[in-house]
């Protein structure tokens, strides 16, 4: 009874919030995804509301939800001073539908609109957003997130998705700090932010029960920061990364990363007690550890504790077959400060690094600055590829596959967990091993996003 009475008192709170803030009161999943400008309190309310591009004037774009195997129609109408369009992270999608402006479509232009029709064949946590420009449009705000829901999805009292945000602010009046392609940025570790948050604000609360299961569902949309992150109050399990369930729940104990663009299924049992919080930590670069989504305990679920989670279940095509004799590839990133790199190719000819610095252009992939005309690797559909990933500059990259997930083959033979983006620390190379079986040009690059946009893009080639 008890239990009942603070559920619906605390309905009524949020329905109260709700009106309080204005919002108005329409479907999270619309068919029409409208690129926007809105304001949105994402800092402290002494600051005031901070101007953001938004998908539907939503801080995180809508959550759009949907069987899987379903297939998804959302149409981009673009409200927008400038050109954008839509990447469906993570998705092993037609290519056709794959966002990517000069590649797979053309940027679709103010006024403007797209149809996105494409089937999602495995289930799991996914995020889409703007890919034109996407150094300063997703710094905007423009992403949002898609979640595939399994068949048997695992009971749980409630499914959390935690977007991570990391704004770059003016102190003054919270308004994104200009210009989005600081050199300076753009040459060491990407845009950092001053403003960490979760789903749109700088201190995101939910309140739960003691004992609840919660499945959290982690996107880092940052463009830069690699969240290192731990649990406090909770006990919890991985289940998932990139979207693709482990063979294993993994029990988190200590702390763990997630790089730009990277996603991890948690499942926890909140066990702090009531009056008190659960909290997701973040650890900020003055080594203090800091609440990154905070989870009060309102009241008891249940007074037993349940047995550890059984794996999600697998979805199609995650085996890498034949990587004993997969086609060999090497990729050497260069540039950036602090490593010195003499020059690269760059638009049909060799530059030093002074020239390319001198046109916004700071890295490259294996000599190359930047898209070609021509892809990296040209692929047969259906080989398996080793891609042997050596970061020659100061810095970590988050390296990101569009159009089909790889695993990591680690020095010992053994197979990593499959993922659509990984992080590649300095001088510590590391190789990837997948199956070229979706069909179409596909870009690889950093998704530190200002490094993309300064040279750490390239693609390839599947057909
Ligand atoms: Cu999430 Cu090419 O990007
Ligand atoms: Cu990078």
């Amino acid at each position: 009874m008890r239990a009942k009475m603070t559920r619906r008192a605390f309905c009524g709170a949020m329905a109260g919030a709700a009106g309080l803030m204005g919002l108005p009161l329409r479907a999270e999943d619309p068919a029409v995804l409208r690129a926007q400008v809105n304001r949105v309190q994402i800092a402290p309310p002494d600051y005031g509301p901070t101007e953001v591009w938004t998908y539907d004037g939503r801080l995180p774009g809508p959550a759009l939800r949907v069987p899987q195997g379903a297939r998804v129609t959302r149409r981009l109408v673009v409200d927008l001073p400038v050109p954008t369009s839509i990447h469906w992270h993570g998705i092993r999608i037609d290519n056709a539908m794959d966002g990517v402006a000069g590649l797979t479509q053309d940027a679709v232009p103010p006024g403007g609109s797209f149809d996105y029709d494409f089937t999602v064949p495995d289930a799991g946590t996914y995020w889409y957003h703007a890919h034109t420009n996407s150094f300063e449009q997703v710094a905007r705000g423009l992403s949002g997130t898609l979640i595939v829901e399994e068949p048997d999805a695992p009971e749980v009292d409630g499914d959390e998705v935690l977007v991570l945000g990391d704004w770059l602010l003016t102190p003054e009046d919270a308004q994104f700090m200009e210009p989005f392609g600081h050199p300076m940025r753009l040459s060491h570790g990407g845009r950092l932010g001053n403003l960490a948050g979760t789903n749109g604000t700088w201190d995101h609360a939910r309140p739960v029960a003691r004992n609840a299961r919660m499945r959290l569902r982690l996107i880092n949309t940052a463009n830069a920061r690699v969240f290192v992150l731990r649990l406090s109050g909770m006990e919890g399990w991985a289940m998932a990364l990139d979207g693709m369930p482990l063979t294993a729940p993994h029990q988190v104990t200590g702390e763990f990363v997630l790089a730009p663009a990277q996603r991890i299924d948690l499942i926890v049992d909140i066990t702090a007690p009531e009056g008190e919080e659960a909290v997701l930590l973040r650890l900020d670069n003055d080594d203090r550890w800091r609440p990154q989504a905070r989870f009060p305990v309102e009241r008891q679920a249940s007074l037993s504790r349940r047995d550890p989670p059984a794996p999600l279940p697998a979805n199609p095509r995650m085996q890498v077959p034949g990587i004993g004799d997969a086609r060999s590839l090497e990729m050497v990133m260069e540039g950036g400060a602090m490593r010195r790199m003499s020059g690269a190719m760059m638009i049909g000819r060799t530059m030093g690094f002074r020239e390319m610095a001198g046109q916004g252009q700071f890295w490259a992939l294996s000599g190359q600055v930047g898209m070609t005309d021509q892809p990296f690797a040209q692929l047969h559909l259906g080989e398996t590829v080793r891609l042997r990933l050596v970061n020659d500059t100061a810095f970590a990259h988050a390296m990101h596959l569009h159009g089909m997930h790889f695993r990591e083959v680690r020095a010992d033979g053994s197979l990593g967990p499959m993922r659509d983006t990984i992080l590649s620390y300095p001088d510590d190379p590391l190789d990837i091993a997948f199956v070229a079986d979706n069909p179409g040009k596909w870009l690889l690059h950093c998704h530190m996003l200002g490094h993309a946009t300064s040279g750490m893009t390239t693609w390839i080639d599947v057909s």
